[in-house]
């Protein structure tokens, strides 16, 4: 039985004790890596990331779709901005529907790299829409936690791996693509992959994944620390970039703020908005702009992004 999440308290335990028994001196030893609380992660800064990506959608015949320039200049604009941050970034090609996709995978690096934390969105919009809340929001609040990790110069125990998938869109084509090109043995080594698409719904509930027990409960704390009520996710299980990894035994966890279903008396009762109106009355259309955003649903969520990535990496 594999405890992603919960070993290691034990094992540092141990590892502390042991440098007691043995008396020796620390001193010049590496440093400890630090368990810091996450920072709190600037909505302006999320919202500058989707005013870009809304720009290269107007630009690109107002799409950020698989196999459209727009797909491929928010790729670039993702990445110049891991690379100035000290990223090592890779570009995963493939090829779908007759056309070519990619993959961004950011490594942040130092950590055990047999442990490796993995936080990724889809990056493909819809052809119908510049897919602002689906998926700009999950890719700027990803991108955003990668930037504050650099910012903050973090060093966590774990090793962090940050990724934004192509052609999600058209049936999780990327991440399928990542996850059967990955030997088993590294595939052994990714301890969690938390999944973030659509995550600022206009009219927003708060789902969370009921996937691992260990990453649910890191989100749910997150939120009931701020005190917002959350519900399990069941808009539609293994729609998304999850799938994958959980198909191949990773544990997966994700947050997720609503898409074409109804929100109910019950739901606004507890986290306002409109009852009998979608999560997202502009999902998959042209109307998924900057102006389908809900600024509370994406800033709390960005900055529970960024608590998870920090807990569960320690
Ligand atoms: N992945 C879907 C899309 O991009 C949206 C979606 C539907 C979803 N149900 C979900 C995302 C459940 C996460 C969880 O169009
Ligand atoms: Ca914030
Ligand atoms: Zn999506």
């Amino acid at each position: 039985m594999k405890l992603p999440f919960s070993g290691r308290a034990l094992a540092a335990g141990t590892v502390a004790a042991a440098l007691l028994l043995t008396g020796g001196s620390i001193a010049g030893a590496a440093p400890a890596p630090s368990a810091a609380a996450a920072p709190d992660i600037s909505l302006a800064s999320v919202k500058a990331h989707l005013t870009q990506l809304q720009s290269i959608a107007s630009a690109n015949g107002g799409n950020r779709a698989h196999g459209r320039p727009g797909y491929k200049a928010s790729l670039d604009y993702v990445k110049a901005k891991l690379d100035a941050a000290g990223y090592t970034t890779t570009i995963q090609q493939f090829t779908s529907s007759g056309r070519t996709g990619y993959n961004l995978i950011a490594d942040w690096p130092g950590g055990d790299t047999n442990q490796v934390v993995m936080a990724g969105s889809h990056l493909d919009s819809v052809s119908s829409g510049p897919g602002i809340n689906d998926n700009g929001s999950g890719s700027a609040a990803v991108l955003e936690t990668a930037l504050a990790v650099s910012r903050a110069g973090h060093h966590p125990t774990k090793h962090l791996r940050f990724a934004w998938w192509g052609a999600e869109e058209l049936g999780l084509v990327g991440s399928r693509y990542y996850v059967n090109t990955l030997s088993a043995a590294n595939r052994a080594k990714i301890s969690g992959y938390l999944n973030f698409d659509m995550i600022g719904s206009r009219n927003a509930g708060y789902f969370v994944y009921d996937d691992d027990p260990a990453i649910e409960k890191t989100f749910k704390d997150y939120f009931a620390g701020l005190g917002v009520p959350t519900e399990i996710e069941t808009e539609g299980d293994g729609r998304s970039d999850h799938a994958p990894f959980k198909s191949a035994g990773v544990p997966v966890g994700g947050l997720f703020t609503g898409a074409s279903r109804y929100k109910t008396a019950a739901q606004v009762a507890k986290w306002g908005g409109t009852a009998g109106q979608a999560f997202d009355r502009c999902y998959h259309s042209s109307c998924d702009t900057t102006s389908n955003i809900n600024d509370t649903a994406l800033d709390r969520n960005s900055d529970a992004v960024a608590h998870a990535v920090w807990k569960l990496s320690e």
